[in-house]
C-alpha cells in the first residue's frame, strides 16, 4: 500500500507535470551541506523541552512553569537539542569523519541542482522530485507511524524566478491539496494552516500545511514552502561553487527561488488508511452476505488499495471449480495484485477482502465451468455482474481506471 501510495505520488508529479524530473541523491553526504543548509546551527541547537501531549518545543528559558505554556501538557526534561542523527565515516570515529544521516531528502536535490539543469535540458521554471528515507532524532516519536525517527519523505522542488514566487506558491498549494481530494480524502478532513511568522522554519519565507483531520486530532500531512534562495546561496557561499542561473536571453545571473512542496510518505499512508475506515451497523446487507452486527471495511481509492483482486472458488474440494480458479488466478497475476483464497463461506471471504480494501472479489463457479465466465463483485456497491473470462483482464483494467 505504501508503494502504491509512493507511486501515485511519483506519477502525479513526474509524469502529469512536464517539467520534473527525477532524482535518487545520496543519504549520507558531507557535513559541509548540513552546515551550509542552517540544520546544524540555526535554532537546532538550544536547550529544549518538549511538550508530550502537543510536541510543541520550547527554549528552556522561555518556560515559566513545569507544563506547556500552549495547552498544559507535561514536558519533558531539558536537553541540547539537535534533530540530525550522526554517525561516522571510514575506519576512525574521530571529528574529521563525522556525517550526518540527511533530516530532509531536498538538500540532495539543491546540491545536484547544476548537475540537473545542465544535464536534464531543463530552464526555469522546473522542478526535481525525490523519494526517499529522512532520519530525525526525535523525541517524542508517536501516534502510531505519525511521528518516528526513520521516514520517508515525498518531496518536490520547484525553481523559479524570484518574481514568480508568489504565484508558483499559490499554484503548488492549490495542486496539493487537490492530489489527496483526487485519491478520495474526505474534503471535510482536509484544510490549509498558515504557520504563522514566528514558527517559520529558519528556511522559510512563508509556508503553509496541509493538515488532516486524524481521530487524534487536526494534524501536519504536508508542507509547501518558500525557500527563497536560502538553500542555494549558501551552499554557493560553502561550497565555492556558483549556484546561480544564468539567462541567456536577458543576460541576467541570479540564484533562482525555491517553492518547496514536502510530503510524508508514511504521513500520506495513514491518511489513507485513517480515511478509509468504514464501519456499517447491523452489517452491509441483511440477506446471504450478512454475519456480524457491526462491518468495518476500507474504502480505498483503487489507485491506492493493496490488493485489486480476489479470486474466489465458490466451494472448496470440488477439483473442477478449484482447478479453474487457479488457472485464472495464475492469469491475473501477472496484471494485478491478486489473492487467492478458499477458507470459509462465500460470505465470510467478502468481507476478509472489504475488510483490507479489494476493490474486486472474482467468484469461480458451476456456471463458470459451463459458460467460462465469472461473477464480479464490487466492494462499495456489492453488485455482481457475469464477465467473460477471456475479457477479464481488459474489463478489469477499466475498472480499476475509473
Ligand atoms: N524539506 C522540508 C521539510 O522537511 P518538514 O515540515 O520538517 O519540512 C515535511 O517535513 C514533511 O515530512 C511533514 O509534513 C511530514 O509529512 C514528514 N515528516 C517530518 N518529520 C516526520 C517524522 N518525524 N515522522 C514522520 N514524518 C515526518
Amino acid at each position: 500500500m505504501k508503494n502504491n501510495v509512493k507511486k501515485a505520488w511519483w506519477k502525479e508529479m513526474t509524469r502529469f507535470h512536464e517539467n520534473i524530473v527525477g532524482l535518487d541523491a545520496a543519504i549520507l553526504m558531507s557535513p559541509g551541506i548540513w552546515e551550509a543548509s542552517g540544520h546544524l546551527t540555526a535554532g537546532f541547537a538550544d536547550e529544549l523541552v518538549e511538550c508530550k501531549k502537543c510536541h510543541k518545543r520550547f527554549r528552556i528559558d522561555e518556560i515559566q512553569n513545569p507544563r506547556c505554556p500552549d495547552c498544559g501538557g507535561q514536558l519533558t526534561e531539558p536537553r541540547k537539542f539537535n534533530l540530525m542523527m550522526k554517525t561516522f565515516v571510514g575506519p576512525v570515529e574521530d571529528k574529521a569523519s563525522s556525517a550526518y544521516l540527511r533530516a530532509e531528502t531536498c538538500q540532495g536535490i539543491y546540491v545536484n541542482f547544476l548537475n540537473v539543469l545542465n544535464s536534464s535540458r531543463k530552464t526555469i521554471p522546473f522542478g526535481i522530485a525525490q523519494i526517499g528515507k529522512s532520519f530525525r532524532n526525535e523525541i517524542t516519536p508517536g501516534n502510531f507511524i505519525y511521528r518516528t525517527r526513520e521516514f520517508e519523505q515525498m518531496e518536490m522542488q520547484w525553481f523559479c524566478h524570484p518574481k514568480e514566487a508568489d504565484k508558483f506558491f499559490e499554484y503548488w498549494k492549490e495542486e496539493r491539496m487537490n492530489w489527496y481530494l483526487k485519491l478520495g480524502i474526505k474534503k471535510e478532513s482536509l484544510k490549509f494552516y498558515e504557520v504563522p511568522k514566528s514558527d517559520l522554519a529558519h528556511y522559510a519565507k512563508r509556508a503553509v500545511d496541509i493538515e488532516y483531520k486524524f481521530p487524534f486530532g487536526w494534524k501536519e500531512i504536508e508542507g509547501i514552502h518558500n525557500r527563497g534562495d536560502w538553500d542555494l546561496s549558501n551552499h554557493s557561499k560553502h561550497s565555492g561553487q556558483d549556484l546561480r542561473f544564468f539567462n541567456e536571453e536577458k543576460k541576467e545571473r541570479y540564484f533562482p527561488y525555491i517553492i518547496e512542496t514536502s510530503a510524508g510518505a508514511d504521513r500520506s499512508f495513514l491518511t489513507f488508511l485513517t480515511d478509509a475506515y468504514q464501519e456499517v451497523k447491523g452489517g452491509r446487507t441483511k440477506t446471504t452476505e450478512a454475519v456480524k452486527e457491526e462491518e468495518s471495511f476500507l474504502k480505498f481509492n483503487k489507485a491506492i488499495a493493496p490488493v485489486k483482486v480476489a479470486v474466489l472458488p465458490l466451494v472448496k474440494n470440488k477439483e473442477n471449480i478449484t482447478k479453474k480458479a487457479r488457472e485464472i488466478y495464475s492469469t491475473l497475476k501477472t496484471d494485478f495484485v491478486c489473492q487467492y483464497d478458499e477458507v470459509g463461506s462465500i460470505g465470510r471471504r467478502y468481507r476478509r477482502q472489504d475488510e483490507i480494501g479489494t476493490p474486486f472479489c472474482l467468484t469461480v463457479d458451476f456456471e463458470t465451468l459451463e459458460k467460462d465466465d465469472v461473477t464480479l463483485r464490487d466492494r462499495d456497491t456489492m453488485k455482481q455482474e457475469r464477465i467473460k473470462i477471456s475479457d477479464l483482464i481488459k474489463v478489469i483494467k477499466e475498472k480499476l481506471e475509473n
